[in-house]
């Protein structure tokens, strides 16, 4: 044995004892004569101690130590003088007097302070990125994410789900973004998508039997990339046959509440909220809702429309919209602030920003448009308070959502209304179909697989697919599950008749031949005796981003990819020899 214990497990029951232990020197104070080191492994921290008394040699090897080296260590190990002990860590009461230094490698001066990794930026971090997973807090994100996963299978083994693995080369499927292709040698001219998600593949699964299926599955999507978007993610996928959404939904909730418990030792509450996509949209802008804290969207069509503001009348007059939050105790903000408020609403979309203080009556440049009555309805509507600051949109519904879902959130922050705390809800009744201003034709709002209520089903299948209004107002049996402001999943229950399948097809204007190339098999499979059957897929990443408190899905990902899709340590995507183009009959733009 190289080594005798970890470092993080050294406890005060092994004061006295001598042993061996291994890492890397992590941070070192040279005291003239004692030279203090943290080391460091996977498990922890211990200090070793480096005193002439104790060692001459292995004293005068520890000045040259430096950052990262790895060393293995032997000595006594002692309790820290009194007054000396640091109870902030569990090694904190002991330290090893080093009798033996044996230097097992060293490292190059460090790109960057490991300590102030966090600080060094991105492009060096993923570079090296060996170094900056070293780093304690990286380590403790990768064990989170390790421990979830477990979390994960051992909860869908013991509900009876079986982990069966799907193609990675496969076929595009539906999922809506840009599929990442893969030539094929052997068939010139012929391409793999990697899949989007295994949607396809499962639903067969369920075809095939097998009725309860999981998969902890990499998914790749060549998207724009945000901090919470990465272009290869990972999704805990599952699909159940003979269920309704009740059932999944119950069960997802059940298998959360297992998993906060196990590894966070959180108790969260449940069963979830559940909201209406309208309602959703109504009170808070968007699908995805931070239900920490209120500042909810309050309609003001009624009483902007009461008075003679040209920019409320404009925008109603035209099917627009005018809603409005409450920016609570923001009437002190002067107009200098005000005016970046406004500027901030502009960079979200918004052609302006509408204010009115509540202070001393109503103080607005636009309170002249609105009679007293009006004002205080408004108040009123807006439980707004002397003090407090009235703040309207009036546009598009998509922007007066967009731009007031985004200033409630940034009011959120700023007032410190977003307490930590975990607050799930589920997000149901989404519209079937979304209408595509580009194409002018109907995209699906999930995925093409995804079953209308089952209210809408004969309206659907008698309808006219040409019939807009009507195709409009048909609803999903899709759920998103939504954490803290972030939609971590998302699922349907699916269409199994082979009927309603095709007629989807037809209403998304998608022709036989092209449903046939695209999704033949799924609708041969459809044919033989499929069984009702949903599922969800819910982003690990994310989850995992959340329930560490990282504030992106990169710090949860060992080797993530930079927003243009570049990993930085590898160097892929890169250019490949001319021969291996020609063997998969493949001629490059000059770049
Ligand atoms: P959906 O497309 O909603 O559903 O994806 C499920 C969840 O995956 C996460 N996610 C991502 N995470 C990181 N980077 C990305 N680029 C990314 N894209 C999506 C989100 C999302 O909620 N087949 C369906 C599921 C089903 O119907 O069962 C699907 O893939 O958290
Ligand atoms: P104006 O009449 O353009 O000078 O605008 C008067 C006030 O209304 C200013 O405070 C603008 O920021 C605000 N405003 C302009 N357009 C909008 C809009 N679409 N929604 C809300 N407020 C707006």
């Amino acid at each position: 044995m190289i080594r005798d214990k970890n470092c993080g497990d050294i406890r005060e029951p092994d004061i006295g004892s001598v042993m061996t232990i291994t890492g890397w020197v992590f941070r070192r104070r040279d005291h003239g004569g004692l030279i203090f080191i943290d080391l460091r492994d996977r498990s922890g921290i211990c200090q070793i101690v480096f005193s002439p008394d104790v060692a001459v040699d292995a004293h005068e090897i520890a000045h040259d130590l430096r950052a990262e080296y790895v060393i293995s260590v032997s000595g006594e190990m002692r309790k820290r003088p009194d007054g000396t002990e640091n109870p902030s860590i569990p090694t904190g009461m002991t330290e090893m007097y080093v009798h033996k230094l044996v230097v097992l490698n060293r490292a190059a001066a460090l790109p960057f302070n490991m300590e102030e990794a966090a600080e060094a930026g991105e492009a060096l971090r993923f570079r090296h990125r060996y170094l900056d997973l070293r780093r304690p807090e990286m380590q403790q994100n990768l064990m989170m994410r390790h421990r979830i996963i477990k979390g994960f299978r051992d909860y869908l083994d013991m509900k009876s789900f079986l982990e069966i693995e799907t193609p990675m080369l496969t076929k595009s499927t539906p999922e809506g973004a840009r599929d990442y292709l893969v030539p094929s040698r052997l068939n010139p001219g012929h391409f793999y998508a990697l899949p989007q998600s295994p949607q396809l593949f499962k639903q067969i699964l369920m075809v095939a039997g097998f009725e309860k299926y999981f998969q902890i599955v990499r998914c790749f999507r060549d998207e724009d990339l945000r901090a919470d978007r990465q272009p290869e993610f990972t999704q805990v996928d599952l699909e159940m046959s003979f269920v309704d959404m009740d059932d999944i939904l119950g069960l997802i909730e059940d298998m959360m509440k297992t998993i906060f418990r196990e590894t966070l030792g959180t108790d969260i509450e449940t069963p979830f909220q559940r909201l209406s996509y309208n309602e959703s949209m109504e009170r808070f802008g968007n699908d995805k809702p931070d239900m920490r804290f209120g500042l909810e969207l309050k309609d003001m069509a009624d009483l902007a429309g009461g008075g003679n503001f040209k920019v409320f009348l404009d925008a109603l007059q035209s099917g627009g919209m005018v809603k409005a939050i409450n920016g609570k105790g923001m009437a002190a903000l002067s107009r200098k602030e005000l005016d970046i408020l406004t500027s901030e609403a502009q960079s979200f979309g918004a052609k302006g920003l509408a204010w009115i203080k509540v202070k001393n009556g109503f103080e607005s440049p636009i309170a002249k448009f609105f009679p007293e009555e009006i004002l205080r309805s408004m108040a009123k509507r807006l439980q707004a308070e002397e003090g407090d600051l009235m703040l309207f949109i009036a546009d598009r519904s998509k922007v007066v959502y967009d731009v007031l879902s985004r200033m409630r959130l940034e009011l959120g922050k700023r007032l410190n209304l977003i307490q930590p705390d975990y607050k799930f809800v589920w997000i149901t009744d989404f519209p079937l179909l979304e209408w595509d201003e580009e194409e002018e034709r109907f995209q699906a709002m999930h995925h093409p697989f995804t079953s209308p209520i089952a209210g809408d089903m004969e309206k659907m299948l008698a309808g006219d697919a040409g019939d807009r209004e009507m195709l409009s107002s048909l609803k999903a049996m899709a759920y998103d599950i939504v954490l803290n402001g972030n939609e971590i999943g998302g699922g349907s229950i699916r269409i199994h008749r082979r009927d309603v399948q095709k007629k989807m097809f037809e209403v998304l204007n998608i022709s036989d031949t092209e449903a046939e190339v695209k999704f033949g098999f799924l609708l041969d499979a459809l044919k033989y005796g499929a069984p009702p059957h949903g599922g969800i897929a819910l982003g690990l990443d994310r989850l995992v981003m959340l329930m560490t408190g990282a504030t992106s899905i990169r710090d949860v990902i060992a080797f993530p990819k930079t927003q243009k899709a570049f990993c930085m340590m590898s160097g892929a995507p890169a250019l490949v020899e001319p021969k291996q183009l020609k063997e998969l009959h493949i001629k490059t733009d000059e770049v």
